[in-house]
């Protein structure tokens, strides 16, 4: 015991959260927070969708939609609507098949391959591996494609109004293998933080030291507002307007809007980008699934309110889970940095939580243990390693509002007793 009796109540502490531990261990939870997905009750609102083409629906803008011809680049009307959604004019949109992440990689495999415009050759092939900046947290599929592709990551903070850009303006600048920065632009995966149109601007106009220097804005939460909606940025614009008219590619999907997986990507770049990617996309395929466009364009324009109509109703299910998780983590854990801290975001699917002691794994860990499944530690840093283990995703689109109350409660009983645990131990090697 230490001479202001410390020991003692620290070990109260870590016994007390034990017990709430094992108290919560005995329900035999079986809860989901790791699944970045929508709930069925978000699905439902786009049942419509798979009755919304008849037997008579056979052509749109005069494009037969049971047959090849129609264009590389998708039905106008299609174009059209997502051209739209992302501010800019239908020429700058090619719509494409069920993902986002699918044209994602095919501009990244294209650029390896041929080289972008603006490109002395290839990406890869010469002397040094190709490299891409990414945001950490990130998303861990962003650090699957590229290094998949066989791109070297470089990694800048996200801060809570978008990527470092002083760090990227300063690696790109002093670097040529750096090909570009990958990124969400809107509540980022899993911060939620939503890039300032001054940060825009600095990466539409960045001098960097290779000439094809690209940003791919992966837009997937663009309209997926909880509160107020931020200022959108425009990459397409910005770039052309600062000198790089071919710099942009953002991308998005209907994902988190209609079906997951099952509806349609699609990317805005410049006009004369759309032909370079239809060049290489007119190789592999003759064009997009055409009855999906349209019955997306159907659906989409005759919901009440559109798009934003059907967000509003996706946010009407999906604010009171986010408010579940404050509410609860608050309440459980208080308002200071005793144990973690965690974002407040105002859109998007993810809040992100960062363990004040370096026991985010610990915490999963124990979760696990009792029944409540969470986003493997690490997962948000490349090659799922957290340098300071205190980064955990948490997702509550998918389960239900109440059973969101019942998981955190349970994430909050493992954060206490995995710090107390540590606490512990640092006390046993004297480092209180
Ligand atoms: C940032 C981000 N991009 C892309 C996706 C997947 O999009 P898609 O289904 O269009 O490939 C997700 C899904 O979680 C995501 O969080």
């Amino acid at each position: 015991m230490t001479r202001d009796g410390s020991a003692p109540a620290a070990a109260d502490a870590l016994s007390a959260a034990q017990t709430a531990y094992d108290a919560i261990r005995a329900r035999g939870l079986k809860l989901n927070m790791q699944r970045g997905q929508p709930s069925d009750a978000d699905f439902d609102l786009s049942n419509g969708l798979l009755s919304t083409l008849g037997e008579t629906d056979l052509s749109m803008d005069g494009i037969d939609l049971r047959n090849y011809p129609g264009g590389i680049a998708g039905l106008p009307s299609a174009r059209k609507m997502f051209a739209d959604y992302l501010d800019v004019k239908a020429e700058n949109v090619i719509v494409w098949n069920n993902a986002s992440l699918e044209l994602q990689g095919f501009v990244l495999t294209f650029a390896l391959l041929h080289g972008v415009r603006g490109s002395k050759g290839p990406w890869v092939g010469g002397e040094s591996k190709p490299k891409f900046i990414v945001t950490i947290p990130g998303y861990d599929r962003h650090f699957l494609l590229l290094q998949t592709l066989g791109f070297d990551l470089v990694t800048v903070d996200m801060q809570h109004d978008g990527p470092d850009v002083d760090a990227i303006e300063r690696l790109a600048a002093e670097d040529a293998n750096i090909k570009g920065v990958l990124f969400v632009p809107t509540y980022s995966n899993p911060g939620g933080e939503t890039i300032s149109a001054a940060k825009a601007q600095r990466l539409a106009a960045l001098q960097a030291a290779a000439p094809d220097f690209t940003i791919l804005a992966d837009d997937a939460y663009r309209a997926h507002h909880l509160g107020t909606p931020p200022e959108t940025v425009n990459f397409v614009t910005l770039c052309r307007d600062a000198g790089h008219p071919d710099r942009a590619f953002v991308f998005a999907s209907t994902s988190k809007i209609t079906l997951a997986g099952a509806g349609l990507g699609f990317v805005a770049t410049s006009e004369d980008n759309i032909k370079w990617m239809s060049k290489y996309l007119n190789a592999q395929s003759i064009g997009p699934n055409k009855p999906e466009q349209a019955r997306h364009v159907k659906f989409l324009g005759s919901y009440p309110g559109g798009i934003d109509g059907l967000m509003r109703d996706h946010a009407a299910l999906i604010a009171p889970k986010f408010r579940a998780v404050g509410e609860t983590l608050r309440a459980e854990l208080g308002e200071g940095d005793d144990f973690a801290t965690w974002a407040n975001p105002q859109g998007g699917y993810f809040i992100s939580l960062d363990t004040t002691a370096p026991v985010a794994a610990r915490v999963v860990e124990l979760a696990d243990a009792a029944g409540v499944s969470l986003t493997p530690a690490g997962a948000t840093y490349p090659d799922g390693k957290d340098p300071g283990n205190r980064n955990i995703r948490i997702a509550p689109t998918r389960p239900p509002v109440g059973e969101v109350y019942i998981a955190m409660s349970a994430v909050a009983a493992c954060i206490r007793l995995a710090t107390e645990e540590y606490r512990a131990g640092q006390r046993a090697q004297g480092n209180s």
